[in-house]
């Protein structure tokens, strides 16, 4: 049988119900690729109707990242109703539901409930989505970390000790599969206007974010999707392990 190559295969998307992760969705899905849209929230599968449904190849998955039996259950439906995944974008996290809070002032299960589904979530779904890109031959992981991880998050502590874990979780994971011809970078945004920030972040925050940046203007989702695109795509066939920030210009590694 001949295997599906990269650009045939299922794009999963995580934390796609809205915000960032429903602009990547929506871009793989203007390519013409069949794409999983997952999420804890129920309406996923609403949106992902909106966005064309199954007839356009695209199933919304309610799947809870930081839950092993969720994920596998997930990925099962998946691969049944769509197909063998090839891209997994592991885009959920706790972010804008979580409140800032003085870093002594965090409790032990706010702190494992963020490891959980910023850290653990991503081994999750990449451990399981692999099995497919191992079949298919060829596989792509884009993890999002953030900025904070390199500049530190006033009052997020837990959030910033997350997303510099993605970090080294990207090297690690990109040296074990790398053989199978599967990469894994790490895409870093920087402040992003997602509706979620726009609603809950004060002007000032955001206006002190544009300020900082070589390109000063407010970052829109739509900016950070050509990065991933590439990353998820052939032309970054011999890239892995990377960090790539796309925050206008402020974080320079
Ligand atoms: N917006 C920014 O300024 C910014 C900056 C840097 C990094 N990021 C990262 O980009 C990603 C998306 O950001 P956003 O602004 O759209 O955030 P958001 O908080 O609006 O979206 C996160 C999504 O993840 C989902 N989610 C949360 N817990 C989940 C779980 N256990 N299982 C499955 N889904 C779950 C939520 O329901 C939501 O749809 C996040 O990883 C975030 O950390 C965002």
């Amino acid at each position: 049988m001949t295997k599906p190559g990269l650009a045939e295969g299922v794009v999963v998307v995580t934390g796609a119900a809205g915000g960032i992760g429903l602009a990547y969705a929506k871009a793989f899905a203007a390519q013409g690729r069949r794409v999983a849209l997952c999420d804890r929230a129920e309406r996923v599968a609403t949106v992902a109707e909106e966005v064309g449904g199954i007839a356009a190849g695209l199933l919304g998955v309610v799947m809870d990242v930081s839950d092993e039996a969720s994920v596998n259950a997930g990925f099962a439906r998946i691969e049944a109703e769509l197909g063998d995944v090839s891209v997994l974008v592991n885009n959920a996290a706790l972010f804008v539901d979580l409140p800032f809070t003085k870093w002594r002032d965090i409790d032990v299960a706010t702190w494992d409930r963020v490891m959980g589904v910023n850290l653990r979530g991503p081994f999750l779904c990449a451990r399981r989505a692999v099995d497919g890109m191992e079949r298919a031959g060829a596989g792509r992981i884009v993890n999002i970390s953030s900025t904070t991880a390199h500049v530190g998050g006033h009052q997020r502590l837990h959030y910033a000790a997350s997303k510099a874990g993605v970090i080294g979780f990207t090297r690690a994971l990109a040296r074990e599969v790398g053989g199978l011809g599967i990469t894994v970078n790490t895409v870093a945004p920087g402040s992003t206007q997602s509706e979620g920030v726009r609603a809950r972040y004060p002007a000032a925050v955001l206006e002190a974010a544009v300020a900082a940046r070589a390109i000063p203007r407010a970052a829109v989702p739509e900016d950070l999707v050509g990065t991933v695109l590439f990353l998820a795509s052939e032309a970054a066939s011999f890239v892995t392990g990377q960090t790539i920030v796309v925050d206008g210009g402020h974080v320079f590694l």
